[in-house]
C-alpha cells in the first residue's frame, strides 16, 4: 500500500498516513514551472503496488484538478498495480445537470478525465449531488462527514430534545434527514431558496418550527457564505434561541470570512476536506479532521 498527498490537502494527506501507520506520504515530487505548468514525479517504486492518491480538487481549482491528473499518470506509467484517486472534495460537482441550452457539463468531463487518465477506484466525500457519482464508470465509494460532524454535537452534549436540524435548500433535505436521525431523530426544517443568479442566493419560505431551539443547518459546502448566512437571519427571525452551521466543504471564497464572522451562528463547524488559510478563519470556526 502506498499512500501519496497532492498540495491541495497535505496536511490531511499526512494525516490519514500516519492513521494508518505511515510516518507520512509516500515519495512524491511536484513542481512548478514559472508558466504554471506542473511537474510530478514518484520517487519510489510502486511496481505492483496498491496506491492511493490523496487530492482535492479545491482553489486553485484548475491547478488542482491537473495535478491529480499527473499523479494518476504518474503511478500509472510506475506500473501501480491499483491506483485509487481519494478525492475529498470534487470541484465542478455543482455542475451536474444541463440548466441552460449547450452548458457544458464540468462534473462529468472531470469524471472523464481522472479515469481517462488511468484512475482504477475513485473516493469522494459529501460530493454536491450523488448524480455525479453515476458519472464514473469506475468504482466508486461515496463517504460522508456527517459521522464527524454530528459526532461533534453529540461529544458536546447539544441539547436533544430542542435540536432542529435544517436544510439551506431543497436539495439538501435527505443530508439533513439523515443527520437528524443520526441525532436521535431530531426535528427538521427545510429554507425554501432561489438562486436568482450563480453565488447569490435568496431565502423565499422557512418549512418547519425553530421557535425557542437551537437550529443547526447542515450543506455540503460554504462557499462564498451567502447561503448559510441568510438561513442563520432567517432563522433568528423566526425565534431560533442558538444557531450553528455545518458543512463538510469550507470553500469560503470571497466574502465568506466576513460574512461568517458578522454572522449570528454561535460556531461554524467544518472539516478538513480543505485547508483553511489562516486569513479565513475566525472565532466562531471548528475544524474537524475527517482524516
Ligand atoms: C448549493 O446547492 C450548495 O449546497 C451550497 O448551499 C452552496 O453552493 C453554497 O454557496 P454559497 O456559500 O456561495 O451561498
Amino acid at each position: 500500500l502506498r499512500i501519496f498527498g497532492g498540495t491541495a490537502c497535505p496536511k490531511l494527506a499526512s494525516d490519514v498516513a500516519r492513521y494508518l501507520g505511515f510516518d507520512g506520504p509516500h515519495g512524491m515530487i511536484v513542481k512548478r514551472f514559472a508558466d504554471d505548468e506542473v511537474y510530478v514525479r514518484i520517487t519510489e517504486s510502486i511496481r505492483g503496488c496498491d496506491v492511493f492518491l490523496i487530492q482535492s480538487t479545491c482553489s486553485p481549482v484548475n491547478d488542482s484538478l491537473m495535478e491529480l491528473l499527473l499523479m494518476i499518470d504518474a503511478c500509472r506509467r510506475a506500473h501501480a498495480a491499483q491506483i485509487t484517486a481519494v478525492v475529498p472534495y470534487y470541484g465542478y460537482a455543482r455542475a451536474d445537470r444541463l440548466v441552460e441550452k449547450r452548458e457544458a457539463l464540468g462534473s462529468k468531463l472531470c469524471a472523464n478525465l481522472i479515469t481517462r487518465a488511468g484512475a482504477d477506484r475513485v473516493i469522494v466525500m459529501d460530493i454536491h449531488s450523488p448524480q455525479s457519482c453515476g458519472f464514473f464508470d469506475i468504482p466508486l465509494d461515496h463517504i460522508h462527514g456527517s459521522a464527524v460532524l454530528a459526532g461533534y454535537l453529540k461529544e458536546n452534549q447539544m441539547p436533544m430534545d430542542d435540536l432542529v436540524i435544517v436544510s439551506p435548500d431543497i436539495g439538501g433535505v435527505k443530508r439533513a434527514r439523515y443527520f437528524a436521525k443520526e441525532l436521535n431523530d431530531s426535528s427538521l426544517a427545510i429554507i425554501d431558496k432561489r438562486r436568482p443568479a450563480s453565488n447569490v442566493s435568496e431565502v423565499m419560505n422557512l418549512i418547519g418550527d425553530v421557535q425557542g431551539k437551537t437550529a443547526v443547518v447542515v450543506d455540503d459546502m460554504i462557499d462564498t457564505a451567502g447561503t448559510i448566512c441568510q438561513c442563520c437571519d432567517v432563522l433568528l427571525e423566526n425565534g431560533a434561541k442558538r444557531v450553528f452551521a455545518m458543512a463538510t466543504h469550507p470553500l469560503l471564497s470571497g466574502p465568506a470570512r466576513d460574512r461568517l464572522a458578522n454572522s449570528g451562528f454561535e460556531q461554524v463547524i467544518v472539516t478538513d476536506t480543505i485547508p483553511i488559510p489562516a486569513d479565513r478563519t475566525f472565532p466562531q470556526l471548528r475544524i474537524l479532521s475527517i482524516a
